[in-house]
């Protein structure tokens, strides 16, 4: 083979090895369905160690399960995100079983629905917060500092179009995914140079969250997006990988859009249209 072949060759052999993850241990909060589900799928066929973590320890076990039968090590643990000690647990129990967090993924994410602004209960606006928000705040801070003391690693946060198209129907939500934005900047300063911390921003995408949608108000506003669709979870898993790998070491306090271009004709700039909930 010419010798320039055998150089790209061994370009291309290196830059797959970027997206390696093997010896690396991973964390995906709401990694039993969706978009968390396709990341911890990704991460683990990348060669990671995965930990699935949602409310349901069932559910997490049943992912967990599936993962160590493709070959993965995989385990599960049940955590609210919402609850502060809650979280303080699950990061106890993570590094006493396996030592270190390489990856931390703030995926769980919740959008309810309501009709008016006055339908929104502080109960309902408290757990928007405390799910979306204060929890991706609490386990970034506890996994960040012992990754920043340690050998470093990648925090990604998962926001939404929602926090810079915000719409009427989301005003809690958006809120929460606009303080994700900023928290992943600061939080880039915080812990850098050893530990990244980015964003990814989803558009709409075809998971349980979208089963709540009203699919032909959505497909009449879809076919004004670039990609004319919505996402498939599957097409979250390339950011999650470049972000979460040595693919990215000049990466951080970036807000990754992956949303089909779809931000850029969405509503939330007040143009009238009727109630919908996107993201
Ligand atoms: N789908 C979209 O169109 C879209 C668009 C923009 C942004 N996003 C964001 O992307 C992320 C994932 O969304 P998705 O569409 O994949 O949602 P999904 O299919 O509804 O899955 C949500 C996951 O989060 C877990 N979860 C929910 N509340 C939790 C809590 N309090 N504590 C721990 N885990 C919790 C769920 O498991 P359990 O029920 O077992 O707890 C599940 O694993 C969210 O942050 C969402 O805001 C989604």
């Amino acid at each position: 083979m010419p010798a320039d072949t055998v150089a790209m060759t061994r370009g291309a052999d290196h830059a797959l090895e970027l997206f390696d993850l093997s010896g690396r241990v991973a964390v995906v909060t709401g990694g039993t369905r969706g978009l968390g589900l396709a990341m911890a799928k990704g991460f683990a066929q990348a060669g990671a160690e995965v930990v699935v973590v949602s409310r349901k320890g069932d559910a997490c076990e049943e992912v967990a399960a599936a993962l160590r039968a493709e070959g993965a090590k995989a385990a599960a643990c049940a955590c609210h995100v919402g609850h502060w000690e809650q979280l303080d647990a699950l990061v106890d129990e993570v590094y006493r079983d396996f030592g270190r967090v390489d990856v931390l993924v703030n995926n769980a994410g919740v959008s309810p629905i309501y009709d008016k602004l006055t339908d929104v209960t502080e109960e309902l606006f408290d757990k928007v917060i405390a799910v979306n928000l204060k929890g991706p705040f609490r386990l970034a801070a506890l996994v960040g500092e012992r990754m920043a003391a340690a050998d470093g690693g990648s925090i990604i946060n998962v926001s939404s179009t929602g926090a810079v198209r915000p719409t009427r129907d989301i005003v809690p939500y958006a809120a929460a995914k606009a303080g994700v934005n900023a928290m992943t900047i600061g939080l880039a300063h915080a812990l850098g140079p050893g530990v990244r911390v980015n964003a990814i921003m989803p558009g709409p995408f075809l998971t349980t969250i979208s089963r709540a949608w009203d699919m032909e108000l959505f497909a009449e506003r879809a076919r004004t997006f670039p990609m004319r669709r919505a996402g498939q979870a599957g097409e979250i898993v390339g950011a999650a990988l470049y972000l979460a790998s040595d693919a990215s070491t000049y990466t951080t306090g970036t807000i990754l859009s992956v949303d089909g271009g779809a931000q850029w004709s969405m509503a939330g700039t007040g143009d009238g249209a009727p109630a919908q909930r996107q993201t």
